[in-house]
């Protein structure tokens, strides 16, 4: 049989479970697929293309004979595992924080800087899901026209969390509206109708949160760029997609035409931009899709060339699984694997 031998660590969360569908759509050939999770769910069957195939616990296997391992168990889980899978053999993409900042490894946003990447590259990291979406809009930009400074404010959803936020945002949900106890859990508020500006723990010497600084670093990575990043994340009652409200300032003149039709080229990119109609993506009517969704696109009147824009995508897909997946197609399709 053709193609890969593919693997999935945290096969059993939110984005090891999407990136089971997404590789089903957009693999062809899978010459075969294992799952890792914990000893949790060590056990467990799940079904790709009509098969059932059984869930490995991590800590008691080996990659021997896998291709491609994609990791999204947590940082912990890829520290100690990514390493391994490199050295039975496997090429991997890390969709945790664990590897992301090292220089030998590279940070892949495929319609940015896939030139990044090079054959000897066996371990390659995944931005995190707030970083893609905001740079498939605006590398377009960057490549044009160097932006010099972001302010970006995200509305996370809770999936970016993983299951056991989707399940306690539902839970507390209903118990608001029963009016009974509400119960606790993932997030140090109730997150059910609220909002918790805190994504990830909290860095002193910054006065940011880390999903703030991740924001900050893995941007200037991508764009290979010094660019200032200025960041609020927002943790916001919604089950999938994340939002984002996107200030940027450019470097040389421009205007809002130009950037208009940059975005309406560009790979992966939708404008939904008929204010005067309603026209602008919202997370609820944007999940399950691959693009990256920009509406509200408005000139920015305080500096001399500055635009706002309005950033929405599913982050299970186009800010994790889609994108881990499109580095694996992206590099047999350059010959890299
Ligand atoms: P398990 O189901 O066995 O706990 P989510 O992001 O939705 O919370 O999912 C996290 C995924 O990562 C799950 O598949 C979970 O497996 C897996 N996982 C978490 N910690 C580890 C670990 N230390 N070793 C292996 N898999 C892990």
């Amino acid at each position: 049989m053709s193609g890969h031998s593919l693997a999935i660590v945290g096969a059993t969360g939110a984005v090891g479970l999407k990136l089971l569908q997404v590789i089903d759509e957009r693999v062809k050939e899978v010459k075969s697929l294992r799952l890792f999770a914990s000893s949790r769910s060590a056990g467990q069957k799940l079904t790709f293309r009509g098969k059932e195939i059984t869930v490995e616990d991590v800590a008691k296997s080996d990659f021997k004979g896998v291709d491609v391992a994609f990791f999204s168990a947590g940082t912990e889980a890829s520290l100690e595992y990514c390493p391994k899978a490199v050295k039975d053999g496997a090429i991997v993409i890390d969709n945790t924080n664990a590897h992301r900042m090292n220089k030998d490894v590279p940070l892949i946003v495929p319609e940015a800087n896939f030139h990044a990447l090079k054959k000897e590259h066996r371990l390659i990291a995944n931005p995190n899901c707030s970083t893609i979406q905001m740079i498939v809009a605006l590398a377009p930009i960057h490549r044009v026209n160097p932006i010099k400074r972001i302010v970006v404010s995200t509305y996370q959803s809770v999936s970016g969390t993983g299951l056991e936020a989707i399940d306690i945002l539902k839970r507390q949900s209903k118990a608001i509206l029963e009016n009974t106890e509400i119960p606790q859990g993932v997030y140090p508020h109730t997150i059910g109708f609220n909002l918790i500006p805190q994504i990830d723990v909290f860095l002193p010497e910054s006065g940011l949160y880390r999903e703030e600084e991740k924001m900050v670093r893995e941007t200037q990575k991508i764009l290979e760029s010094d660019v200032k990043v200025c960041p609020t994340t927002v943790r916001v009652p919604v089950m999938y997609a994340h939002s984002e409200s996107v200030n940027i300032e450019l470097t040389n003149k421009m205007t809002l035409d130009e950037v208009r039709a940059v975005l309406s080229k560009a790979e992966d990119v939708v404008l939904l931009d008929d204010p005067a109609n309603s026209v602008y993506p919202t997370p609820f009517e944007c999940q399950n899709k691959d693009e990256v969704f920009v509406g509200r696109l408005r000139n920015d009147p305080t500096v001399p060339v500055g635009f706002n824009m309005w950033v929405v995508a599913d982050n299970l897909r186009r800010g994790a699984a889609t994108n881990a997946v499109k580095i694996y197609t992206e590099m047999v399709k350059h010959g890299l694997i």
